[in-house]
């Protein structure tokens, strides 16, 4: 095209125009939900030149048509490559507390029969669990918060398995597979305080040097499972006392966001929490949710939503 813009032809390997950006932004928005600004032009360049080295390719073009016919392996490449993990044990701290009090009140005044968040595949398992207190971190990225919110649930029982069960959720399958793992290099744990260090991880040594293992009993607590949000059937039943999710929604434009809304509210439990990130709100939403602290949100109904 006479008028197309060759994205920084020169300094790179690979052409990129507009209209191959325009194609991403599309495709990706359909997928994941997540909406690319004319700003993120680079990173994705240079997150998806890796896929087209990788394919032996020579141009965007070609990349699309491979996207294009379906491959599902390349669609999962393509997905995880274009999502943000940042993310950090204790984020946005003053969450934590607010859960630990919330669920030793909820703990005291629920039912057991009323506990019985399940996804299909594990129902057996769960159901030994409906005694638990269900949690559901949402955007759980490479595992530091789940394993924050597991360890948050150990001070506030004061054992080691506390009667809570955590969900933890992302699109990207390779931060649940880092997650899942649940080793840390010594960088990412830094602003932990010693004592939590010691009391939740196991240093490596020799090979491992440098990392460390979150202790099994918090890696027991929690099941690690895809899904993307933006699908239109989750397999989840609820109620969840709390579901996390936090530095998501950021990604979404504000009709998937309330799409996403609207299928988290039955999922809580009545009296139910869920956390937002430190810049999302959900107070256009007052019909399904109303604010309860600092980025902690309740249901606007709470007796039926
Ligand atoms: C910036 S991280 C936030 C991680 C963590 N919640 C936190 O606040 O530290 C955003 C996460 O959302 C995930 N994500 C993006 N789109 C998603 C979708 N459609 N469904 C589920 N997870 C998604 C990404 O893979 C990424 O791990």
């Amino acid at each position: 095209m006479v008028n197309e813009k060759v994205l920084e032809r020169s300094s790179r390997e690979y052409d990129f125009t507009q209209h191959e950006f325009a194609k991403i932004q599309k495709l990706i928005y359909e997928h994941a939900g997540i909406s690319l600004s004319s700003t993120k032009q680079n990173m994705v360049y240079s997150r998806l030149a890796r896929r087209l080295r990788a394919h032996g390719l020579s141009s965007f073009n070609e990349y699309l048509c491979l996207l294009e016919k379906g491959d599902e392996v390349e669609w999962e490449a393509f997905t995880n490559s274009l999502t943000t993990n940042l993310t950090a044990f204790f984020r946005e701290a003053h969450h934590f507390p607010i859960l630990e009090q919330h669920v030793l009140q909820s703990k005291g005044q629920r039912k057991p029969e009323e506990h019985h968040s399940l996804v299909p595949d594990q129902y057996a398992q769960l159901r030994k669990d409906r005694h638990k207190i269900h949690l559901w971190c949402s955007a759980a990225s490479t595992g530091e918060e789940p394993y924050s919110m597991a360890m948050a649930m150990v001070k506030a029982f004061k054992t080691f398995t506390p009667p809570v069960h955590i969900l933890a959720t992302d699109l990207d399958t390779n931060v649940l597979a880092k997650a899942q793992q649940g080793v840390y290099s010594m960088g990412r744990l830094e602003k932990l305080p010693n004592d939590m260090l010691k009391q939740f991880f196991l240093k490596g040594n020799g090979r491992n040097a440098g990392s460390a293992k979150v202790r099994q009993e918090l890696r027991d607590m929690i099941t690690f499972r895809q899904l993307n949000l933006l699908d239109e059937a989750w397999p989840i039943r609820g109620p969840f006392e709390a579901i996390f999710c936090r530095n998501v929604m950021i990604y979404f434009d504000k009709t998937t966001q309330n799409n996403i809304l609207k299928k988290f509210a039955p999922l809580l439990a009545s009296d139910g929490l869920l956390f937002a990130g430190h810049s999302e709100s959900f107070q256009y939403a007052e019909n399904l949710f109303k604010l309860r602290a600092k980025t902690v949100y309740e249901l606007a109904n709470r007796q039926k939503v």
